[in-house]
């Protein structure tokens, strides 16, 4: 794909986010921000069989924030938790595939910081206090 291309399914995806949403007792709940900017993020994953058989999320934020959780969630829906918790940088950058400025590569990664807290059994603060 060349850049157009690219450009085009960022903004695609941040205009119809795929899998966005809220699942009612996800096993995986995680929410965080980019502490530079405050957008925000949620990925919610409902587990079965070791793997992920329903995946949303939910957020404010840049085009590239966002697209980039709509972009993740089609890369994991179905996929095993022990696969999912193998998915790195590259393939989110990858999967947004323009050169990114280190700001930038950090709006592109919230999603994977998400993904990885949640799927790691992390909880967000929020939910320590109920
Ligand atoms: Fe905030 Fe991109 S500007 S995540």
């Amino acid at each position: 794909m060349d850049e157009e291309l690219y450009k085009e399914n960022i903004l695609d995806h941040y205009k119809n986010p795929r899998n966005y949403g809220e699942i009612e007792n996800p096993d995986i709940s995680y929410f965080d921000t980019n502490p530079l900017c405050g957008d925000e993020l949620q990925l919610q994953i409902k587990v079965k069989d070791g793997k992920a058989d329903d995946v949303k999320f939910k957020g404010k934020g840049c085009s590239i924030s966002q697209a980039s959780a709509s972009m993740l969630t089609e890369m994991i829906q179905g996929k095993d938790m022990e696969e999912i918790k193998k998915i790195g940088k590259k393939e989110i950058l990858d999967a947004v595939g323009l050169q990114l400025g280190p700001s930038r590569i950090k709006c592109a990664l919230l999603s994977l910081k998400v993904l990885k807290a949640g799927a790691y059994g992390l909880k967000t603060e929020d939910e320590d206090e109920e």
